[in-house]
């Protein structure tokens, strides 16, 4: 510098970046706690330049602090002095808690004064730090197995199977009827895709899922649209379900004919085809007024929808899967539905 001689200039060249370090480590949880540094002056840090030099994104987020402090409880520093430092004064770093700076004179910075908290998102190792939560979830679930069985033991078993008895009951056990109720909304001929490909790519998805989603919010009110699909699945399960029960599994097999009072007739046309409806089994699956089965639609009004060319139609080629049972109980001998197949 103009005016300065070399002899006479005192010449600092700092050695060190960092003066103080509180190394506590929050992980292991072992903390600094209630050190206090007071009426201190710490001066002359350097911090050293990379050839390539420095372009920060923000704030000198990778410049360090003269003064660091990782698992630091209840520690303060207070009327001290810290200038001449390349870096920080002090930064608070990982697993801080209560602590304070007060009344320090802070000048000739190289990056900043007080730095507070990481530079990346706080993450926890799965093992050992998370996988415990695992390991309690699994024994509690065991424990319950376990609970259950010792307090119920296996369910009783039914009787043996008894070939004398031949009345169906097609409808599945309660906890997959939903199931079957979205089935008979597939389009006609998908089910058996669905059935195979579906659970193998609900599979498929759930596995990958860590993959492709793997960061973001975990506390249920921060996610309100995870907790809104998963209340509307719910809903709809629910639905199904008591679509499910409330459907018409089999054909009604104790149908008896047609009274005469629905037929309104003992001779003629009309009598002769509540004989053949009856005869023919289309009551078991079909309502007239209020007699008859309810697995197809009821035909009370049925003169009124559709003409003799379009009957014909529907019962010999049906819509979806009615071509099937109306070809069941043609083909059959006795001239009654075989049931469904
Ligand atoms: C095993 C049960 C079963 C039997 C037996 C049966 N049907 Fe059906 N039928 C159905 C079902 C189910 C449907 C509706 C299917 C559909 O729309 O895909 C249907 C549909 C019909 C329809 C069309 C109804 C409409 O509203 O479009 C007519 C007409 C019909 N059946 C007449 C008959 C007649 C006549 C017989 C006897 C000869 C008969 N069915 C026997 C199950 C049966």
């Amino acid at each position: 510098m103009p005016g300065e001689k070399i002899n006479e200039t005192e010449v600092v060249a700092p050695a060190m970046t960092e003066l103080v370090r509180l190394a506590g480590n929050a992980d292991q949880n072992r903390f600094v706690q209630y050190v206090t540094i007071k009426g201190l002056a710490f001066q002359h840090a350097d911090w050293e330049l990379a050839p390539e030099g420095n372009s920060s994104t923000q704030a000198a987020v990778e410049v360090p602090a003269a003064v660091m402090a990782d698992g630091a409880l209840n520690c303060r520093m207070e009327n001290c002095e810290v200038a001449h430092v390349g870096n920080y004064e002090i930064w608070f770093r990982r697993g801080c808690k209560d602590c304070g700076v007060y009344y320090n004179r802070l000048y000739d910075l190289g990056a900043g004064g007080i730095r507070v908290g990481e530079d990346k998102m706080a993450r926890t190792a799965f093992w050992p730090d998370a996988a415990w939560r695992d390991v309690v979830f699994s024994v509690v679930m065991l424990g319950g197995i376990v609970a259950l069985a010792l307090v119920f033991g296996p369910p009783e078993l039914g009787k043996p199977p008894d070939p004398s008895i031949i009345e169906a009951y097609p409808r599945p056990d309660w906890y997959l009827l939903w199931y079957f109720a979205v089935l008979a909304l597939l389009p006609h001929g998908t089910e058996n895709y669905f059935i195979v490909f579906g659970p193998l790519l609900a599979g498929l998805l759930l596995i990958c899922l860590p993959f492709i989603s793997n960061r973001g919010e975990r506390s249920p009110q921060r996610r309100p649209w995870a907790i809104a699909i998963t209340l509307l699945v719910v809903i709809m399960i629910g639905v199904f379900w008591r679509a499910g029960i409330s459907a018409n599994w089999s054909p009604n097999f104790n149908a008896l004919p047609l009274p005469k009072k629905v037929v309104g007739a003992s001779t003629g046309p009309v009598a002769e085809g509540a004989r053949v409806f009856y005869f023919k089994g289309c009551i078991n699956c079909h309502l007239i007024e209020r007699y008859g089965g309810r697995r197809g639609p009821s035909l009370t009004a049925i003169g009124n929808k559709l003409n003799k060319d379009q009957m014909i139609l529907r019962i010999s080629n049906g819509g979806l899967n009615n071509a099937r049972l109306h070809r069941e109980f043609d083909s059959s001998p006795t001239g009654r539905p075989r049931g469904i197949s």
